[in-house]
């Protein structure tokens, strides 16, 4: 149960406007704030027009009485003043998250929880804004696109952050509806990122190097891995532009990856995806246009190249305990739609076959990140290899026992 009655949304973009309608369905009292009225007007038109949709399909009464619960304001100190929880979606800049900070320092209530919404930056230096008797009430607070559909939410722990501010945080969570995972050290990327930069970015790698067409690889994930978008396709829905920002982003803070030259040259030409209007593949009228694959095209792509350097980046995430190995699972289930875990997949295909996926990687693409991971070529010695030995990541039941 969680004790927050009123919160205050900072930035109401993307993300703010959705975290801010999430809230407020939830009986929340929200504030949210901008830097100009005409972006608070958007953003609360934008929530009337989601919450009428909700209320013509009966999910809710009004919208009106949904809408009534939150407040804008173009004043930082005053939104702040009175709010158990904040909720920073401003830009994806440490200069603006900084000075929002330093701000609520001077303003918020001594208990209030801080959270940002980052997707990169590092949130202890973020917290390092605040005077140090607070710096334990700094967190990280990672919602997905669109906020009111999408369930994840990524608790990032930052160096100072508290035992008490991470269950504050899974507390609001819980009553916003959303399912938390814990990222215990503050990794660029954290989960779900991190995961998914991997498996993009090498299939994106098989096409630029010309071991496969797109339209092969993409099939191989749609059909071979059974995921809901081929690698391309999904590329192409999150725009190349921020892929290449999360990607450059993450290698800036020391996640080792050669990004694929594909992402930087389809940018410079205007190439972004489905809001161009063409990527990968075309969009016309900048509407996601579910690219036709023949099936047949699956058979020429071993899958398991593909998921394996998404299970080598899980594994050191496991060793490392930046999270467990189920809100692992649960964080490529709700954040990319996977059908089942990356240890699910790593467990069914083989720990050794995953390894030898690696290595094939490696050699066909000459890059050291596919070296696997210790805790693969571990498990592989103590025969725990999946469900074909009884036991991987998960124990598996074999017949007659
Ligand atoms: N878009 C996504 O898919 C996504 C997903 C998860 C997390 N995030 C993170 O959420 C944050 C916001 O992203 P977004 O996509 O909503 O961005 P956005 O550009 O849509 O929205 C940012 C909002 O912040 C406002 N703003 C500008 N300067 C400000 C300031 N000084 N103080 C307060 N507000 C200010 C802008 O007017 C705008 O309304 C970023 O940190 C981003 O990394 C984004």
């Amino acid at each position: 149960m969680s004790n927050v009655r009123r919160i205050f949304v900072i930035g109401a973009g993307t993300m703010g406007h959705g975290i801010a309608e999430v809230a407020a369905l939830r009986g929340l009292n929200v504030t949210l704030y901008d830097v100009k009225q005409e972006f608070l007007d958007g953003a609360m038109s934008k929530i009337k027009w989601s919450l009428d949709r909700l209320a013509e399909k009966g999910t809710i009464k009004s919208s009106s009485e949904v809408i009534q619960r939150i407040a804008t304001t173009l004043d930082l100190e005053s939104g702040a003043s009175d709010a158990d929880f904040v909720i920073e979606a401003a830009p994806e800049r440490m200069e603006i998250k900084r000075d929002i900070f330093s701000r609520l320092d001077r303003s918020a209530r001594p208990e209030a929880v801080l959270a940002t919404n980052t997707s990169s930056l590092p949130i202890t230096e973020v917290s390092e804004s605040v005077s140090a008797p607070r710096r334990g009430r700094v967190i990280g607070m990672h919602f997905f696109n669109p906020p009111v559909i999408m369930q994840l939410v990524e608790v990032v722990k930052g160096k100072y952050t508290s035992d008490e501010t991470v269950k504050a945080t899974y507390e609001l969570a819980g009553a916003l509806g959303k399912q938390p995972v814990l990222v215990r050290v503050d990794v660029p990327g954290f989960i779900v990122n991190r995961v998914m930069a991997r498996f993009l970015n090498t299939a994106c790698l098989m096409a630029e190097r010309g071991l496969h067409r797109m339209e092969e690889i993409d099939a191989a994930v749609r059909y071979g891995l059974g995921m809901p978008m081929g690698a391309f396709e999904l590329s192409d829905y999150i725009g190349i532009d921020v892929l290449d920002d999360i990607i450059k982003a993450m290698i800036a803070r020391g996640f080792s990856m050669t990004p694929c030259g594909l992402y930087s040259g389809m940018r410079s030409a205007g190439k972004l995806g489905v809001k161009s209007g063409q990527g990968f593949y075309a969009h016309p009228g900048s509407k996601f246009r579910k690219p036709e694959l023949d099936r047949s095209l699956a058979a020429k792509v071993d899958p398991i190249l593909l998921v394996a350097p998404a299970v080598n980046e899980a594994a050191y995430l496991l060793r490392e305990e930046v999270a467990s190995r189920d809100d692992i699972d649960k964080a490529v289930r709700l954040g990319l739609n996977y059908p089942k875990g990356i240890f699910e997949y790593a467990d069914s295909y083989g720990v050794d076959s995953v390894i030898d996926a690696l290595r094939r990687l490696e050699e066909a693409l000459g890059s050291r990140e596919y070296e696997p991971d210790p805790l693969l070529l571990e498990m592989r010695s103590a025969g725990k290899l999946g469900v074909k030995s009884g036991q991987g990541f998960y124990a598996y039941k074999r017949r007659g026992e």
